[in-house]
């Protein structure tokens, strides 16, 4: 069969067409759906260092406090189930403190001087970033809106507000400073990826600040308050 093909000419060429054809939809499909290589931006991670502040190869790392705090930067090893691709290629552009205290610090301010990357660049490694998943969220679990039970354990019952900053009465920024802020918690993560950081702290932050509610809130009320927290929207300019 090959051996016929390749005697004649015409149809070997043909086939060479044919292939190129097929390659050059695949790759225009891939470019078209904005699936590209993650391996370009693992490369660009790699060539700016960001590797020696984050590591990006699960399952987490640290199993004590000193592993916690000898890291430089927070985790990126789920950062696919974590974030929302719009936001992070964005952050990675133009990166504004997310917490308000200096990582790992309860009592320095974030001096906001992460290092920012070009639009090139940051559309790459946020591809890249995108790539990287734990296997331990499941999609589509999570309806965001206006919870008023979330809102109720979110600022009341267990006061998650004691930490984390978010938009609250009038439109004003409320809230604790220990933790993340949450302020823009709706276009920055994945609701589905609250639910599971609730649900399952030991896959992925087996060590932590933030108390642990397994077993305070039940399964209903976490989807509750990440449907609350999923919902928070920054402020338009
Ligand atoms: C000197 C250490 C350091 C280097 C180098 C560094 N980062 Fe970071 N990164 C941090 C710290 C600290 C934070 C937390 C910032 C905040 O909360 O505002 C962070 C946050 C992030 C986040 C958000 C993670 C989260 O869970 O909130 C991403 C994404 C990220 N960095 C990507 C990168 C990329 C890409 C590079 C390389 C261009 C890089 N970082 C280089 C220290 C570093
Ligand atoms: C005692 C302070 C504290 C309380 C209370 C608290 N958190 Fe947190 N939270 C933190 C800290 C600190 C982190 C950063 C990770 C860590 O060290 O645990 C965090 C991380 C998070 C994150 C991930 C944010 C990010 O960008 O990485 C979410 C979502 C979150 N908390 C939601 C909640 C919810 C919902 C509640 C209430 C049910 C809550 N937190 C209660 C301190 C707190």
């Amino acid at each position: 069969m090959i051996h016929c093909l390749n005697s004649y000419d015409g149809r070997k060429s043909m086939r060479v067409k044919f292939t190129l054809t097929i390659g050059a939809i695949i790759l225009m499909a891939m470019m078209s759906t904005g699936r590209a290589d993650p391996a370009a931006g693992q490369a660009v991670f790699k060539a700016r260092e960001c590797v020696v502040c984050h590591y990006t190869e699960g399952p987490a790392r640290e199993k004590t406090i000193e592993d916690q705090l000898t890291k430089k930067g927070p985790e990126l090893w789920y950062a696919g189930d974590k974030f929302q691709a719009d936001w992070l290629a964005g952050w990675l552009l133009d990166p504004k403190p997310i917490r308000p205290m200096k990582f790992n610090s309860l009592t320095e301010e974030n001096a906001g001087d992460h290092p920012s990357l070009n639009a090139e660049e940051a559309a790459t490694v946020g591809e890249y970033l995108m790539s990287l998943t734990s296997g331990e969220v499941k999609a589509g679990t999570v309806k965001v809106k206006r919870n008023s039970k979330g809102r109720q354990i979110f600022t009341k019952k267990m006061p998650c507000s004691g930490c984390h900053q978010y938009t609250g009465r009038k439109k004003v920024i409320a809230g604790g400073r220990s933790g993340p802020s949450l302020v823009d918690a709706g276009v920055r993560l994945n609701p589905d990826w609250i639910l599971a950081y609730l649900k399952k702290p030991k896959v992925f932050k087996p060590i932590k600040m933030m108390p642990v509610f397994v077993g305070l809130l039940s399964d209903k009320d976490m989807a509750n308050v990440a449907s609350y927290v999923g919902n928070f929207k920054p402020k338009k300019k």
